[in-house]
């Protein structure tokens, strides 16, 4: 395989694909309902879309570390640069700094990033830096330690916020998620943006999308980066977009007295599937193009048998030219409904 990468995971809308995030686990120490197969939402569930809704993919379906470093190899000779560990839980993975170092030694990899929610990072935070983590996304959803239990299914707050603080004690770099939906958490938004200016950390407001494993995404749940805006605007102070800001597909603002940066990540109201440089690869082997896409292509056969490495980036090319156009297509084609996907499997 020659080293000139440039444009071997380019799919048939001109976009190559840069971001490889791997979600090393399906299993979750939260049940967020924005995201989990929930029992109590289960008379909403749609278990069409996959046979285990609800259920942990079997173990030994699971990737292993050699098998997640060496499909990240052939990735990153393709073209990939930065790597993103998500789940599930990543950190639920015994010995997790071990997947870390070995994906940190990979050649043409020049940063290697973790989402977690943030329940187990605190005694792990120091370990995963000295692996060769750079950043974590934390994701915090509330400020309230009720809301906090009735969205995660755990009561957690302090132990997250306490993560928060030690992470950042350690130089990894943090930014935190908070996924925004009508009725649960959009009173806190302020909130939020003052959470960013007082701690330094970039607050992202993620819009809800169709992913839920529980069916209950609706569009008046969305609530839109304008409105979330406006908010912040009338209750903290006025938002400035930061120029020329290399976040995507987070679009950047700061406060005018320069105090803070909170982000966008508005895949509803303003997808950016043109300029999505992002693949994924599922905790039981399969290569996911899109979000959207289900079930993805099954690499993990390819993996376990027998193929070479040559055969394995062949594969990959040929999938990711066939990626779908993505939610824009979605929203164009008046077709959004809960649980298009799942968010546990696939890690954002
Ligand atoms: N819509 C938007 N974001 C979601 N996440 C999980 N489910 C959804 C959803 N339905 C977010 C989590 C986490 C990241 C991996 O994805 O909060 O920050
Ligand atoms: Fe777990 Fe993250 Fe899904 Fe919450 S959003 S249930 S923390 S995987």
């Amino acid at each position: 395989m020659n080293n000139d990468s440039s444009g071997r995971l380019a799919d048939s809308f001109g976009r190559v694909a840069k971001k490889l995030r791997i979600s090393i686990t399906d299993r979750c120490n939260m049940q967020c309902m924005y995201c989990m197969p929930r029992e109590d939402h289960k008379e909403n569930r749609n278990d069409s879309l996959r046979s285990n809704t609800g259920k942990w993919f079997p173990r030994n379906e699971i990737l292993s570390y050699v098998e997640l470093v060496r499909i990240s190899r052939i990735m990153a000779r393709l073209g990939i640069e930065n790597i993103r560990v998500t789940g599930g839980e990543p950190l639920l993975r015994p010995r997790i700094e071990d997947l870390v170092a070995g994906l940190s030694r990979i050649s043409g990899i020049k940063s290697v990033s973790m989402t977690t929610n943030g329940l187990l990072l605190c005694d792990k935070a120091a370990r995963l830096k000295e692996s060769g983590l750079q950043s974590v996304n934390i994701s915090l959803d509330t400020f309230k330690s009720e809301r906090f239990k009735a969205i995660t299914g755990v009561d957690g707050l302090h132990t997250v916020l306490e993560s928060i603080h030690v992470a950042g004690t350690t130089g990894l770099k943090i930014k935190i998620n908070a996924v925004i939906v009508r009725g649960w958490n959009d009173t806190e938004v302020a909130d939020f943006a003052n959470f960013a200016r007082e701690t330094g950390h970039t607050v992202r407001f993620i819009e809800f999308m169709p992913l839920d494993g529980s069916g209950i995404w609706a569009p008046e749940l969305v609530v839109g980066k304008n409105e979330m805006i406006s908010r912040i605007s009338e209750d903290v102070g006025e938002l400035v977009p930061s120029a020329g800001s290399n976040s995507a597909p987070a679009k950047l603002y700061s406060f005018a007295d320069g105090k803070g940066t909170v982000g966008f990540i508005s895949s509803m109201t303003e997808p950016f599937c043109a300029e999505c440089d992002r693949t994924r690869v599922t905790s039981d082997g399969r290569l996911l193009t899109c979000l959207f896409e289900n079930p993805g292509h099954d690499i993990k056969s390819l993996l376990r048998g027998g193929k070479t490495d040559e055969e394995i980036a062949d594969y990959i090319m040929q999938c990711i030219k066939k990626k779908p156009e993505g939610i824009i297509g979605i929203i164009r084609a008046k077709a959004l409904k809960p649980t298009l996907n799942l968010m546990h499997t696939i890690g954002g």
